[in-house]
């Protein structure tokens, strides 16, 4: 089957926007280092991109997390698959996230984080669905908030393709989401991958 991604938002309105919260984020940290957390693997490109535009000296880190079940519903169990190589004792930290949905994946991370006892720990995310919403999250700078489709490109995916576009799409109304395979990120009911 074909499938169509049409664009969502432009590489250029994601990059203003994205410029924009480097600015707001570098006023709110005017002290370094900061450690940016980016959850794997999403949220690569937003990383990236924010990474420089923001202007306190700051550390890059990376986390892997994994869920079970029938995407991360509220029962879903989350695990940590990479962990940090660093302390975040005592440091501001800001995780980097390219979407939130549910929130589960998250609160279970604030929490594991929140033991390691940093400084501050908040949230930075590029896209938000709060229609999905499962638990709360306090999320201090949003990119942009989406409606509940299918979002595909800079950094997302759909059964591992679409990661490397520039823009931010919606794949066509005919991508068969009933299969098992991918996350809950659209506006199914169930887990999705692209059938053959
Ligand atoms: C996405 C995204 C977040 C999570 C958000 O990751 O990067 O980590 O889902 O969903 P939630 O709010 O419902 O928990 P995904 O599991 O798709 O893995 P990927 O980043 O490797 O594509």
């Amino acid at each position: 089957m074909a499938l169509a991604p049409r664009v969502f938002l432009t590489a250029e309105q994601i990059q203003n926007r994205v410029r924009a919260m480097g600015v707001q984020i570098s006023a709110d940290y005017p002290e370094g280092p900061l450690y940016l957390i980016s959850i794997l693997k999403g949220a690569f490109m937003f990383l990236a991109d924010i990474s420089r535009q923001i202007k306190t000296p700051s550390r890059i880190e990376f986390m892997g997390i994994s869920s079970y079940g029938r995407g991360k519903t509220s029962s879903g169990e989350v695990r940590v698959t990479k962990d940090l190589d660093a302390s975040i004792e005592g440091h501001h930290v800001l995780i980097v996230e390219d979407i939130v949905d549910s929130g589960v994946t998250l609160t279970y991370l604030m929490n594991v984080l929140e033991q390691r006892r940093p400084k501050s720990l908040a949230i930075a995310t590029l896209l938000d669905k709060p229609e999905k919403r499962l638990r709360p999250v306090q999320v201090s700078y949003v990119g942009f908030q989406i409606p509940d489709e299918f979002v595909v490109g800079y950094g997302l995916d759909f059964a591992e393709d679409y990661r490397n576009l520039s823009d931010i799409c919606v794949l066509a109304e005919d991508a068969d989401i009933t299969g098992p395979g991918n996350r809950d990120r659209g506006a199914g009911t169930g887990e999705k991958s692209l059938n053959p």
